[in-house]
């Protein structure tokens, strides 16, 4: 009798022990469950996934292109070369200037910023503005973007997006 009873109670168990494993298999082939933890089993990020990615997020977003736009600012108001174009650009001015550079980035690489300012002809003409100050302009953007690291791609990016301005912005070539 007690044979028996010892006998079915290890038969339930062996039971349950099947039971379980079935479930377990059957989670797995649904796909509710894998052997290694999520961070294991997710591949890194494929060059397809990055080019889907906007400039905008790839630069950083508002936060980089905010700190790319002062150091900009900054480089630009330190160069003997143009700093004199901007000897007017203080207060209110110089704000609006940062505010609309920022929104202009921004629209452009992809981000929900709207431009509002003038357009590139309307905001630089009678200035006479030459090619080697659009140069030297271009250059103190570059530095402040090496000065974050931007990588080539994205900087590269950003210039292409900028260049086809020139053509309404210098009036001297
Ligand atoms: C890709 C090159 C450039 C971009 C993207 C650019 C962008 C802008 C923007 C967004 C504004 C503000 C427009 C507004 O007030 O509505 C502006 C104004 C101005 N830009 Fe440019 N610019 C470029 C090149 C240059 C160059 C080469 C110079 C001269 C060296 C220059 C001198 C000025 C000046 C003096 C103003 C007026 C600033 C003020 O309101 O006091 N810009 N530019």
């Amino acid at each position: 009798m007690k044979r028996l009873r010892f006998l079915g109670i290890f038969l339930i168990i062996g039971l349950v022990f099947t039971l379980l494993s079935c479930t377990k298999r059957e989670m797995k082939d649904q796909g509710t469950m894998t052997e290694k933890p999520a961070a294991e089993t997710q591949k890194p990020m494929g060059n397809q996934q990055m080019a889907q990615k906007s400039l905008y997020e790839r630069l950083g977003g508002e936060p980089a292109i905010t700190a790319v736009v002062d150091q900009f600012i900054a480089n630009v108001l330190a160069d003997e070369r143009i700093n004199k174009r901007f000897a007017r650009t203080t207060g209110e001015r110089a704000q609006r200037f940062r505010t609309n550079l920022i929104n202009q980035i921004g629209e452009a690489t992809g981000g929900p910023q709207k431009y509002t300012g003038l357009s590139m002809k309307a905001a630089h003409a009678g200035m006479g503005i030459t090619t080697a100050e659009f140069n030297a302009l271009v250059e103190d953007l570059v530095a402040a973007l090496n000065k974050f690291n931007v990588p080539e791609k994205e900087k590269s990016e950003l210039l292409a997006i900028l260049a086809p301005m020139q053509k309404d912005i210098v009036e001297v070539p």
